[in-house]
């Protein structure tokens, strides 16, 4: 069964509350998701192998540590994990990004993939996925899969927010992906909206409604 960690950091909980207010207008909404993406991903990549390193310094030489292992390949989901993509590429600017565009049908909830564009060496990379909101989990499992057509073998999840329906559909289809998230909300409405939630994450973010 996939893992499922709950961020817990003082910093992420503070957003996360101003981010769900329903006063929270678009600039600062969009500013949120960039900052909390950037920590979740600070916490995610925490058991992240490292390699020793020799440096000089302007007195001697340095004994340090760089990052190794599997290198990362960043994967927004369209179009609200676009905002997610911003703040994580600051903090691992050398990453990869590849482009996926998923969209959930209003009446059937049902996930539509319109779009991909990844990085070519996709099998041999982490992909860590980006989406604001996982919901019934119909988007993130049509991510996993068209990754995993590309051969990609290790897939993370970063959701700020996440259903327990969703959860389970993710871990169900497929058990291997890991799944990183601020908060687990308490249930779906009849519209697939996540409650409490924060509403329509990519109309916040982009003012279009
Ligand atoms: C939202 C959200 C996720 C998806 C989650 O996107 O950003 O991608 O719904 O729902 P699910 O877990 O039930 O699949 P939406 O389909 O509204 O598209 P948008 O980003 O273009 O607004
Ligand atoms: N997509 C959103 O943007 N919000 C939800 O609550 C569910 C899906």
């Amino acid at each position: 069964m996939s893992k499922v960690h709950v961020f817990d950091h003082p910093l992420i909980l503070h957003k996360l509350a101003i981010l769900r207010d329903t006063r929270t207008g678009h600039k600062e909404f969009r500013e949120l998701v960039e900052e909390l993406a950037m920590l979740m991903a600070f916490e995610a990549t925490r058991s992240h192998p490292t390699k020793e390193v020799e440096v000089e310094t302007p007195l001697a030489r340095a004994r340090g540590r760089s990052i190794a292992g599997q290198e990362i390949a960043v994967i927004p989901i369209l179009r609200a994990g676009l905002a997610m993509e911003v703040g994580i590429t600051r903090l691992i600017p050398t990453a990869r990004v590849g482009h996926v565009g998923i969209y959930r049908d209003p009446e059937t909830l049902e996930p539509h993939s319109y779009y991909a564009k990844l990085p070519p060496d996709i099998a041999d990379r982490e992909a860590m996925v980006l989406d604001p909101m996982l919901a019934t989990g119909g988007s993130i499992v049509a991510c996993a899969d068209t990754l995993k057509q590309h051969g990609c073998r290790t897939i993370r999840v970063m959701a700020i927010i996440s259903a327990p329906e969703g959860i389970k559909k993710v871990q169900q289809a497929h058990p291997d992906v890991e799944i990183f998230t601020a908060a687990i909300d308490d249930y779906l409405n009849d519209h697939g909206y996540i409650v409490p939630g924060l509403g329509d994450a990519g109309d916040r973010l982009f003012g279009t409604k």
